[in-house]
């Protein structure tokens, strides 16, 4: 497994390298149309980077980081509230969230199907999600999953075709763009 609780520090300083320009302003493009003061869950969040690039574009919004690493949960900036939880066992109600941000971590979840019930459970109608992952079927997001399961990860790493239709299964209409060998998807609660 990889000790996310002593990396928050490599998170915080390099984390930000992962994310292209692209995928950060397809971010604020995606929060635009979301209503003000919007409720956003960041899911896997670390040390709350998907929020704080999110917040650049959109600071009327509410930011509520959860992460089963409580020592990368405590990077967060101040304006980003922390829950130490995990995917599968989100503790909030229902219809609690207008927006789930995941950056790089739905591959790290345990049980995916899980996770996706929660999303779907505490997402409020017409709910939306941003994905942000590696795309397994590119040399470099092979080799990463590669990498991630020898250190003992689940390594739930997509075909962005196949999570969108996972996505459909349970009721969202999902938009993929590619951006080499990573890709972003945006999709909403029908
Ligand atoms: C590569 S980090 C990405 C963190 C952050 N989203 C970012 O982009 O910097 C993956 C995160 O997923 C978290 N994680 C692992 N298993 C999880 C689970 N079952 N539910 C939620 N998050 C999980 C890890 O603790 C870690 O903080």
């Amino acid at each position: 497994m990889i000790p996310f609780n002593y990396l928050g520090w490599f998170f915080k300083t390099f984390g930000s390298i992962i994310y292209p320009k692209v995928v950060r302003e397809e971010l604020c493009k995606f929060l635009k149309n979301v209503p003000r003061q919007a409720k956003i869950l960041d899911l896997g969040a670390g040390t709350g980077m998907m929020s704080e690039f999110s917040h650049t574009c959109r600071d009327d919004l509410y930011f509520m980081a959860v992460d089963p690493a409580k020592d990368m949960l405590k990077y967060a900036l101040p304006y980003i509230k922390t829950q130490v939880a995990s995917a599968e066992d989100i503790p909030f109600e229902e219809r609690s969230f207008d927006v789930v941000l995941m950056g790089e971590s739905l591959h790290h979840f345990n049980n995916i199907d899980q996770a996706l019930k929660e999303i779907v459970r505490v997402l409020k109608k017409e709910g939306k999600i941003f994905i942000y992952d590696f795309d397994v079927s590119t040399f470099l997001g092979k080799s990463i999953c590669r990498g991630e399961k020898l250190l003992g990860e689940p390594g739930h790493f997509f075909v962005p075709e196949i999570l969108k239709n996972k996505l459909e299964d349970y009721g969202f209409t999902a938009v993929i763009s590619k951006h080499s060998w990573r890709y972003t998807i945006v999709a909403k609660l029908s």
